[in-house]
């Protein structure tokens, strides 16, 4: 299918790896220009490399802090309109909330919920003027199903959210569609991490870890990156315009509701 994308001009956040990155990927396969960010520059260019390799769409990058004003202005300056917006950080760390200071919810709240709104302020107007714009959020399978421990990322993804839902109702009319995607366990460095934390907690080992999360999963495997980014590719494609405000879960039917 013909995503119908060729030639549009895309900011992909948190996209030097991981889920970022599968989405940048499957974008520039579509023909799509991209602009990644993420802190750290040399796996940024690196990956930035890769996607020109590969095209397509071509890749260029800026590195800089999504959850920084600074970092967020110096992106506008090089790159002001984009026509496709894909907002992602790195997510906060698991605790007790009643170790957690002030500060700890702060830092959670400007990554993983102002930075995006900040982002979507950026871009959406002109998006709406020119009458085309696709935004998508990677936020956390925790929004349906909330994991205890993962407090900072329940709360600070969930005002996401609800603040999208009711923003995503304005924007339609002008073709510009809002949705998040919902990742559950996919194979990552970040989950590799967890893992990693998990073993130590508990005395094992990250492989027995993972072996235990995916005996327990209903897939009985871990999500792969590139099915999260070719499900963004499609909602940034012109066949989902008339798919918005929605919370697309991809957890390979682990959460257990009907709906
Ligand atoms: N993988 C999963 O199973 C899963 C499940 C649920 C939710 N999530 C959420 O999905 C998001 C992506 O996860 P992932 O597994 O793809 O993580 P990952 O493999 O660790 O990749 C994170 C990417 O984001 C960049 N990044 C992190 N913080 C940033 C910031 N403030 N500004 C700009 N770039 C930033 C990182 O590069 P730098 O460090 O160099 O900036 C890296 O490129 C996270 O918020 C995570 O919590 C993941």
């Amino acid at each position: 299918m013909d995503l119908g994308i060729s030639g549009r001009k895309a900011l992909v956040c948190g996209a030097s790896s991981g889920l970022g990155l599968a989405c940048a990927t499957a974008l520039v396969r579509e023909g799509v220009q991209v602009v990644i960010v993420a802190r750290t520059e040399g796996p940024l260019r690196e990956a930035a490399e890769r996607l020109n390799a590969l095209g397509p769409g071509r890749a260029e990058w800026v590195a800089a802090d999504v959850a920084s004003a600074e970092g967020r202005a110096r992106i506008f300056a090089a790159h002001p309109d984009f026509d496709i917006v894909v907002t992602n950080a790195g997510g906060p760390p698991p605790g007790d909330f009643r170790q957690w200071q002030r500060e700890d919810w702060i830092k959670a709240l400007d990554a993983n919920m102002l930075a995006p709104i900040e982002l979507i302020k950026a871009t959406l107007d002109g998006m709406m003027a020119r009458g085309f714009g696709r935004i998508v959020n990677i936020t956390s399978s925790a929004v349906k199903a909330p994991v205890d421990g993962l407090g900072l990322s329940n709360g600070a993804r969930s005002g996401l959210t609800g603040f999208v839902a009711g923003l995503a109702r304005s924007t339609v009319a002008r073709g510009v569609t809002i949705n998040n995607v919902l990742p559950g366990t996919f194979d990552t460095a970040r989950l590799a991490g967890n893992f990693e934390a998990q073993a130590r907690r508990e005395g094992s080992t990250a492989e027995a870890v993972r072996a235990a999360r995916i005996a327990r999963h209903p897939a009985r495997r871990l999500g792969q990156p590139e099915e999260l980014g070719n499900t963004c590719a499609y909602l940034c494609s012109v066949h989902a315009g008339y798919i918005n405000g929605q919370n697309v879960l991809l957890d390979g039917g682990s959460y257990p509701g009907t709906f």
